[in-house]
Formats: C-alpha cells, sequence, structure tokens
C-alpha cells in the first residue's frame, strides 16, 4: 500500500466546521487511540456481510464489526423468503423480467441478470452449509409474491426465513479462524486519506471505548434506515450509519429517494411495527378495509398480488375513505393447523394479542421497510472511494430499480456479498502493518451551545419522515422537511457526541436531509416513489438516476 508524505497525511485541527463540511463526527488522534489491524473490515452482520467475511477469509484475515449482536440485523427478521428459480417451469429469463418490470425502467439489466444467475447455487450451497429450507418431495418449497410471475421464494421454518439463513451463516463464521467477530462496536466514520482512499474505521466499542482498525480493504454492509421513518418493520439498529459514514468519506449515493414501505405490518397500538410477510397474501389471505369491504381490485388487477408500493398507496387511501387508521388482513378462512405451522412466527405474534385467526381480523397498515438507494457500486461491489466495497441494503447495485420485488433483497445481499467477498480477495495483498505509519489528526473543538436531548430530536425527526416524505409525496412539503431538517441539524451537528445515541441522530439528520433533496428534486412518480404533484412517469427527464455526493470529503487523514 503507497503511504503520502508525512505533511499530506496529517490534517490540520479545524475551526468550527459546518454540518456538511465535517468530516469525521468526532475528533481523532489516531497515535493515542487502540489500533487494530486487518487484511479486511466488514462492517456490518446480516447476510452481505456475513457472506463477504466467509468468502475473504479463504485467503485473508477478516475482522467483523457490527453494531449490537450477531442477530440485530434486518436479515433475521426477514420471513418471506429468498426468490430464486428453483421450480422446472420457472427461467431466468422470467426472474429477469419481472425483476425489471417492478423496477420500472431504471434496473442495470447487466446486474439483475447476474443476480438471478448466481441465485440457485448460492442457494444451494446455503443448504449445504446446513440452511433448512422447507421441502416437497425432496425438493425446496416455493411460494408466491406480489409482482413474481412463478411460485419462487423459498422460505425456511415457515417464516422464519431470515433467522435461519442468519444462523447458518453465523455459525460459519464463528467456526472460521481468520474471522474475528466484534460486537457492540459501533462505527463512528471510515477512515479516507487524501487520495481517496479508504483506510479502515474509527468507531467505539462499549467495553473498551474509542478504537481505530486500520484495514487494506473495507467492506460496507450495515444494512438498512427503516428507523428514518415513525413507522418501520427494521430493527432499532437500522439507522442508516453506513449511508451517513460513507457519504462523509466521499462516496457517491445513488437513488435516495426511492425508499419502499410494506403494505402490511401489524397496527397494534403499544406493538412493535411486527412485519406480516406478503407470501400471506401469497397464499389467499385477502385485505379487507375497515367497513369489512374487499377493496385492491378497484386499485390494480392483480388485488392483493399487486406490487408493493400500489398495495401500500391503496391501503392508504382506503384508510383515507373510510377515516381509519388501519385495514384488516383477513385469513379466517385459512387451516388453523398449517398457518401455524407454515407461519410460526405471525401465529405466535398474533396469539401474544389475542387474535384468534380463525375469527379475527389482523388490523395492519404500511411502514417504512427497505432502502433501495443506497452507496453506489459497480458489478464487483467497489464504490467511488478506494478499497471500499458495498453490499446488501447499504449498496445501490442497480438490481432494484425504483422498485424491489419482494424477496430480491437476500438474494442480492447472499450474491453481492459473494462478490465483494471476491473482489477484496482478487486486490492483491497489500501489506496493512504500512497503516500503522498512517496518521490522522482531527479536531474539532466542543460546542458551546445548550445541551441536546438526542431522542427527542430522533423521534421528531421520524415523524416529520412519515409526515412530509413518506408514501406519497408533494413539492411543499418536502421543501419543508428540508427547511426543519436543516434548523435541527443547526444545533444536533455542531456537538460532539460519545455515545451512539448521538451519532446515530447525527447520521439520520445527515441522510433524512439527502432524502428529501432527491425526493424533491424528481418530480416525476415511479416505483416506490409517487409525487401527487408528478402523478405519472417522465421517462424525458427522470428516467435516470439522482447521485449524490460530499462537496468537501477529502479532508481525510
Ligand atoms: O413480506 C415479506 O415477507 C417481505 C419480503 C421482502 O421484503 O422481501
Amino acid at each position: 500500500m503507497t503511504t503520502q508524505p508525512e505533511s499530506r497525511r496529517e490534517s490540520q485541527a479545524q475551526g468550527s466546521p459546518l454540518a456538511e463540511s465535517r468530516r469525521y463526527l468526532v475528533s481523532i488522534d489516531s497515535i493515542s487511540t487502540q489500533q487494530f489491524f486487518t487484511d479486511c473490515l466488514v462492517i456490518g452482520a446480516g447476510i452481505a456481510g456475513l457472506r463477504a467475511a466467509i468468502e475473504v477469509a479463504e485467503h485473508r484475515n477478516v475482522i467483523i464489526v457490527c453494531k449490537e449482536s450477531l442477530q440485530d440485523s434486518n436479515t433475521n427478521k426477514a420471513q418471506g423468503g429468498i426468490a430464486s428459480v428453483l421450480e422446472r417451469t420457472d427461467t431466468f429469463e422470467s426472474h429477469i423480467a419481472d425483476t425489471l418490470a417492478t423496477g420500472c425502467g431504471i434496473c442495470d439489466e447487466t446486474v439483475v441478470k447476474l443476480v438471478v444467475r448466481r441465485g440457485p447455487d448460492l442457494l444451494r450451497q446455503l443448504q449445504q452449509w446446513g440452511a433448512e429450507f422447507d421441502l416437497v418431495d425432496g425438493r425446496v418449497d416455493t411460494t408466491l409474491e406480489g409482482g413474481h410471475s412463478h411460485a419462487r421464494v423459498a422460505h425456511a421454518h415457515g417464516d422464519e426465513t431470515g433467522r435461519i439463513i442468519a444462523q447458518t451463516l453465523i455459525e460459519k463464521v464463528r467456526a472460521n479462524p481468520n474471522i474475528r467477530i466484534v460486537e457492540n462496536f459501533y462505527a463512528i466514520d471510515l477512515l479516507t486519506n487524501h487520495e481517496n482512499r479508504c483506510l479502515g474505521v474509527i468507531g467505539h466499542d462499549t467495553q473498551r471505548g474509542p478504537q481505530i482498525i486500520w484495514a487494506a480493504n473495507t467492506i460496507l454492509a450495515t444494512g438498512g434506515a427503516g428507523q428514518f421513518y415513525r413507522e418501520t418493520t427494521n430493527p432499532e439498529v437500522a439507522t442508516g450509519d453506513g449511508l451517513a459514514m460513507a457519504y462523509r468519506a466521499g462516496a457517491v449515493l445513488r437513488d435516495l429517494e426511492f425508499v419502499q414501505f410494506h403494505p402490511t405490518t401489524l397496527y397494534i397500538a403499544g406493538a412493535s411495527r411486527a412485519l406480516i410477510t406478503e407470501t400471506l397474501r401469497g397464499e389467499g389471505a385477502i385485505l379487507l378495509d375497515s367497513k369489512g369491504r374487499r377493496f385492491m381490485a378497484e386499485y390494480h388487477e392483480s388485488a392483493e398480488l399487486a406490487p408493493r408500493d400500489v398495495v401500500s398507496r391503496a391501503i392508504l387511501a382506503q384508510m383515507r375513505k373510510t377515516e381509519s387508521t388501519h385495514v384488516h388482513l383477513d385469513i379466517r378462512h385459512f387451516d388453523k393447523k398449517h398457518f401455524a405451522k407454515r407461519f410460526p412466527l405471525i401465529s405466535d405474534i398474533c396469539e401474544s394479542f389475542d387474535i384468534d385467526v380463525t375469527h379475527d381480523l389482523i388490523p395492519v397498515r404500511p411502514s417504512a421497510h427497505y432502502m433501495i438507494g443506497g452507496v453506489r457500486t459497480d458489478t464487483s461491489a467497489r464504490t467511488s472511494v478506494e478499497n471500499l466495497y458495498a453490499c446488501g441494503e447499504v449498496a445501490s447495485t442497480g438490481l432494484h430499480g425504483a422498485n424491489r420485488l419482494g424477496s430480491n433483497s437476500l438474494l442480492e445481499g447472499l450474491v453481492f456479498g459473494q462478490i465483494a467477498g471476491q473482489s477484496v480477495s482478487q486486490a492483491g495483498t497489500a501489506d496493512v502493518t504500512s497503516l500503522k505509519h498512517s496518521l490522522i489528526k482531527y479536531q474539532i473543538p466542543q460546542s458551546d451551545r445548550s445541551r441536546l436531548d438526542a431522542a427527542d430530536v430522533r423521534n421528531s425527526l421520524r415523524a416529520l419522515m412519515w409526515r412530509n416524505v413518506g408514501i406519497t409525496r408533494r413539492d411543499k412539503p418536502l421543501e419543508e422537511a428540508q427547511e426543519i431538517i436543516r434548523f435541527w441539524q443547526r444545533y444536533v451537528m455542531d456537538k460532539v457526541f460519545d455515545s451512539a445515541e448521538g451519532w446515530e441522530c447525527q447520521n439520520m439528520l445527515t441522510v433524512c436531509l439527502l432524502i428529501a433533496q432527491s425526493a424533491q428534486k424528481r418530480q416525476e412518480s415511479r416505483g416506490v416513489h409517487f409525487r401527487s404533484d408528478f402523478p405519472d412517469a417522465d421517462d424525458q427527464h427522470f428516467k435516470n438516476h439522482i447521485d449524490v455526493a460530499a462537496q468537501s470529503a477529502a479532508a481525510g487523514g
């Protein structure tokens, strides 16, 4: 690895960096901070991060860090399944066509073909590693979801697909002597030098305090950002940290306006917004409004199996028409025993709220589910920052276009996890110990402004995003959201926090502003991005991507 002259490596203490120009969230003095070295650092432990680590560990040593425990990921919560061409009657061409159609004209076709074609082999490999997918007559059982023209969604232990996949990969990672796992490590910022090269991360280990991990290569796999919204299916950890870190490091982010909302999340006051899998509708569940009327056929010819964005908007419209806070899923016609076996997770959730599914309806409404936009990558999982790769939900590979086909995300994580790992393995054996001489000194003066309740800002932000940058958007509320976020940024971004609560709040403010800006810029409706003031797609001006990058990211070490 080349190093830069001493004079360039050491950055000067800054004055009072503004929200948009501050390169790092915390002061850094690399000499006095505890340091570790690795060939490859993987940040995040969902399907993509774990799969990447396994791949790299064949040739290199790896450190995986994750914010809480290995189990705290969106992967672990995934219910429906993983889409792949497994049936004899199904074809790659059909899965490719469905993905492209759902993506509304802006998928990267090369990426779609790559992911779809690699899927079946990687799924079989997961089976060989111990993942118990549900079988019929010895073959993987597959089910239907909206937008798929074949039953191609594989599932494991009914609706516990994510947990089973995560567990399989975690066992494999734990058994690998080349992989070191560090849980409860909050990655604060990617370290970069003036040559736009990623050098690793500065983070905070709950037990041991601030640490620098120098890495010859870094794979960002931090997952999603559902916590940007008041209503979400995502776990607490999904605060978009990877997007914010990458932005500050100068990486190009893309398509941030495309946030996917899941139509059916359990809606019971006081309960967490548990996902009620779409495969229920794939297997015959119907949607009823608060007056007991089936309504989906009025909105789309595929009724309950219309694409997710259509179902989410239809539910909202119907809630408005009936002046209700939710609609219902009706599975009273399901065989109760079969339901309990096929959907054990949902069966438990319903039981815990005294919902007897043979008599009662399940109250549901849409909530934020999946971040389609992300850190722009090429087909090798490379970002625009050297030695930095991204995979999984944090990445924008081009697979999903403007709308993600259900159950294509676990597939993408698996395929691009492997690709990121292969790319790092092929990247040459950089001498990581040369990074020992990298000096980073970055000082942020303490703000003298009043103390701050970061939790209050975060809750207000989530409510604002839900109201103004949600399922249906319009110019004025998008403008207002930006003004309010900028106001909050003025007194949040100049603070130096020493805990996750503050850093998360800063990250959320950073990325939410970018989402609102991109959503305002895209003056059309496409896929999950619906503008009531521009209800049609505008191919002439917007059949493309919106990239964003920080202006002043190069102030590295
Ligand atoms: O409804 C679901 O089970 C969600 C699947 C997905 O987001 O891909």
